[in-house]
């Protein structure tokens, strides 16, 4: 591992810098590349549920910055204080956002290499050490995922991607855009569509700006024109992030993912997941996942402007799930998981170990 691993997108979403966490506001984006700083935990929690950073493996090392944050922060002058000072800070970052698993891997990763240490300057090194390692290694994990990824993509494919799986989805490269970042990188010439991703617009505001900063070929198309799009043979395949992926291969991503699944089988498009192994909940069923459901003003406006009446009922779940019959591959930093994926995700652990 290298500290000065190579960032093929210039975007380093989030990063630590004397002891301070630095992270690009998303919410501003695509009008203002703003960077905010944080030196308080509390924030950080606060910048995860407002969308300020978002993705699930990028939660995950904001979660674990956080943490590193709160030691830093403790006052306490022995181990089994600072581990409840820890404790405390973690219940809050956890309770910022309930669909992806990163956020809990990253702040379990933490905590255990804080409950491993003997004194509170020991554990307060390791603690920031480690996430900083985390924030290194998501970046390779990306790269390794994109070659794998790429060799499933060919010359004069045009990919469809739903949301931001991007660089700004992760610490940098990506995951489903790292695999497009990848296969362009290896000499084919590639184009994508991006869905719009109603209602927060991760796919205009974010994966437009991140693949068009790239110069890498991108149209934006309405969700609503997805199945338009596949039916004119504008599409040859599917790449998407996820936030959570049982062991029986469900995946659980932004919302509208199953839609876009769902026809990419009605037209015989392969439909691909790619996702790093810290997205894998292998001890959940679908029915334990709790889906994030979010304020109901990201639906009746559009920036800010009123498009619905008010008083309107609004339903406005943030991911749904895709079930496994759907799903071509999986992608991983270990190799690509292919049905059945109760077996083939089991493999891949197993090649970890
Ligand atoms: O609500 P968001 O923007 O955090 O949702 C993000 C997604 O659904 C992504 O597709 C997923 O986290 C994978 S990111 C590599």
């Amino acid at each position: 591992m290298n500290q000065h691993t190579e960032i093929h997108s210039s975007l380093r979403t989030v990063e630590w810098k004397n002891n301070t966490v630095i992270m690009i506001d998303q919410t501003k984006l695509p009008n203002k590349l703003e960077y905010v700083k944080f030196k308080d935990y509390r924030k950080v929690a606060q910048a995860i549920k407002d969308l300020v950073i978002r993705g699930a493996p990028a939660i995950g090392v904001a979660g674990a910055f956080g943490l590193a944050l709160a030691s830093l922060q403790s006052k306490a002058k022995t181990k089994e204080k600072l581990l409840e000072d820890l404790e405390k800070a973690k219940k809050i970052l956890f309770e910022t956002r309930p669909t992806a698993v990163n956020l809990a891997w990253g702040l379990d990763k933490i905590m255990q290499v804080a409950s491993n240490g003997n004194t509170v300057d020991e554990i307060k090194k390791t603690v920031v050490d480690t996430a900083q390692k985390m924030a290194v290694e998501d970046v390779e994990i990306n790269m390794r995922m994109g070659k794998f990824g790429s060799e499933l993509f060919a010359n004069n494919d045009t990919i469809m991607t739903h949301c931001n799986a991007g660089a700004l989805a992760t610490v940098g490269y990506g995951t489903a855009l790292g695999v497009i970042r990848a296969t362009r990188d290896s000499g084919k010439s590639i184009k994508v569509i991006a869905t719009e991703t109603r209602p927060v617009m991760q796919g205009s505001r974010l994966t437009a700006f991140e693949l068009k900063h790239d110069n890498i070929d991108v149209s934006l198309i309405p969700d609503t024109a997805v199945g338009y799009a596949m039916s004119k043979g504008m599409v040859n395949k599917v790449v998407v992030g996820a936030d959570r992926i049982l062991s029986t291969g469900h995946v659980y991503n932004k919302i509208g993912t199953y839609q876009v699944a769902t026809m990419a089988k009605q037209h015989n498009i392969p439909f691909y997941v790619a996702a790093p192994l810290s997205t894998f909940d292998l001890n959940s069923k679908p029915d334990d996942i709790i889906i994030e459901q979010r304020k109901a003003s990201e639906v009746t406006g559009v920036a800010g402007k009123k498009t619905a009446p008010d008083g309107i009922n609004v339903i406005n779940p943030a991911f749904d799930m895709t079930p496994p019959e759907l799903i071509t591959g999986i992608i991983t930093e270990v190799g690509v998981a292919k049905p059945p994926f109760v077996e083939s995700i089991r493999k891949l652990f197993e090649s970890k170990l």
